[in-house]
């Protein structure tokens, strides 16, 4: 690990959250305890950021007491033109999660995409290599879904918003990047294409309520397989209403443990103790009682 110890003195690993609103957020709860399992002198904290104070939020952590960051709503893709150095995850995506201190220079990185695909193995066994996906979403997170997904040779991603033009722009960036097996559908061609998939990817925050279906009248066919980003209340409603038709689901903590994990060892440069985030993850959502991130 990077300069823990100067003059003598410990070094603590300041890590902050850049968000607007973040009083929500586990990651506070996540870092602090793999800070405590590894026995490193960190502190990970949210600080409320408005998208006005983001440009001066992200000049601070050039200061010295800073390790890195983490970017969250609405900041992701602004952070984008404040960092120094963009790994090519973060340019892919055309958003930053993560921020890395080295020096003066700031790097920005997405740890979402790993994340992503971490979770799609452990959870579903799901390598997406020749698979065929329906996409549902068109922001931030389906964003950085597409990219995590065509990066790895599906046989076809279509993608489904309620925003049509939203899903057509997103559709027509990501094939500009990896090329044409990438297509946006309406509701009627979604819902076929829904029948034949090997796996449906929810990126939007509809279920967050506990109530809302990202797209109604799915019929996926047997062997097909869910994974919803939204991970409280779990089950989800889509999940909920998929494994009653025989499709294997899984709800988003492991992408959220997965992208938090592969942030910490950028941080740190140790190996993230991931069974200790994913309790800390679930005891916070536990003491929260179901309000989404
Ligand atoms: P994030 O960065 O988390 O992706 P976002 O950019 O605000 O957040 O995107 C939210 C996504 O959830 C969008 O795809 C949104 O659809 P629209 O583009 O049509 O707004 C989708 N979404 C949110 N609530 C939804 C709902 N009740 N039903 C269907 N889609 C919903």
């Amino acid at each position: 690990m990077r300069s823990v110890t100067l003059e003598g003195h410990t070094e603590r690993i300041n890590i902050v959250l850049l968000g607007d609103p973040v009083a929500h957020s586990v990651s506070p709860a996540m870092h602090d305890a793999a800070f405590r399992a590894l026995g490193l002198p960190g502190r990970y904290s949210a600080r409320h950021v408005p998208p006005e104070r983001l440009a001066e939020a992200v000049a601070e952590l050039r200061h010295e007491g800073y390790r890195g960051a983490n970017v969250t709503v609405p900041h992701k893709e602004a952070a984008l033109s404040l960092v120094d150095d963009v790994a090519p995850d973060a340019a892919a995506i055309g958003a930053v999660n993560t921020i890395v201190r080295d020096g003066t220079r700031l790097r920005g990185d997405n740890t979402d995409a790993a994340g992503l695909l971490t979770a799609l193995e452990g959870d579903l066994g799901i390598v997406p290599y020749g698979v065929r996906i329906l996409l549902l979403g068109a922001g931030g997170a389906a964003r950085a879904a597409a990219a995590a997904l065509l990066s790895h040779g599906p046989a076809s991603l279509t993608i489904y918003n309620r925003d049509r033009e939203r899903a057509e722009r997103l559709a027509v960036a990501m094939a500009a990047r990896y090329g044409g097996r990438v297509r946006a559908a309406g509701h009627a061609e979604a819902l076929v294409e829904g029948a034949d998939v090997d796996l449906i990817v929810n990126a939007t925050s509809a279920g967050l309520d506990g109530v809302s279906l990202p797209l109604d009248g799915l019929q996926p066919r047997p062997g097909a397989a869910l994974y919803d980003m939204v991970y409280t209340p779990t089950p989800t409603p889509l999940m909920r209403e998929l494994a009653a038709r025989g499709t294997t689901v899984a709800d988003g903590l492991s992408m959220l443990v997965a992208q938090a994990a592969a942030s910490f060892a950028l941080w740190t440069g140790q190996t993230p103790p991931t069974d200790v985030m994913r309790a800390a993850a679930r005891e916070a959502l536990d003491a929260r009682e179901g309000r989404g991130e």
